[in-house]
């Protein structure tokens, strides 16, 4: 089964590293699909440097690769032949969210979305505050994956 994982990735961190995981060992195959989010103009990285650091955060993980998309998440869904979208739950906001726009995506297109649950310690982790501290130059370590927390650094240079 190929299971599409769509997001903003800016940057990738510890929960969507977990949510990978999850979801290469429930599916198989999992492409991690960048897709620029309009309602977050204000990016850290460009799309081909979220690709790059998610490239390298998860080589660990066996079936799985990264893409850049424009436009719907159904369809690269069908570009790349998914049986599934999954995305990733932290708490009960994030439910209702995914929960409208997986039904929307059912809606409009027939797939799927699987929902998976954050692990506890990684339920507090956002892209949004992470890059709120990376740009005032504060520590990040415990957040994303070593080569982000690298790529940060040098960004500040
Ligand atoms: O990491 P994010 O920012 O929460 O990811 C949001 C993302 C990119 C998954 C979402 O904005 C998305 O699916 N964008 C593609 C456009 C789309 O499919 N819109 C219809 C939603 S029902």
């Amino acid at each position: 089964m190929i299971a599409l994982y769509p997001g903003s990735f800016d940057p990738i961190h510890l929960g969507h590293v977990d949510t990978v995981e999850q979801a290469a060992s429930l599916f198989g195959e999992v492409v991690v699909a960048v897709i620029h989010n309009p309602e977050k103009p204000s990016g850290l990285f460009s799309i081909d440097e979220r690709v790059a650091l998610a490239k390298t955060a998860l080589a660990h993980v066996r079936g799985v690769r990264v893409e850049a998309f424009a436009g719907l998440a159904i369809d690269a869904a069908t570009s790349v032949h998914a049986n599934c979208i999954v995305k990733s739950a932290r708490n009960a906001s994030d439910f209702e969210i995914e929960q409208q726009m997986a039904n929307t995506n059912y809606s409009v297109s027939g797939i799927r979305t699987v929902v998976m649950l954050a692990l506890p310690g990684n339920s507090f982790i956002s892209s949004r505050y992470i890059r709120e501290i990376a740009v005032h130059g504060g520590d990040v370590s415990t957040l994303v994956p070593a080569n982000v927390v690298a790529a940060i650094r040098e960004r500040r240079k």
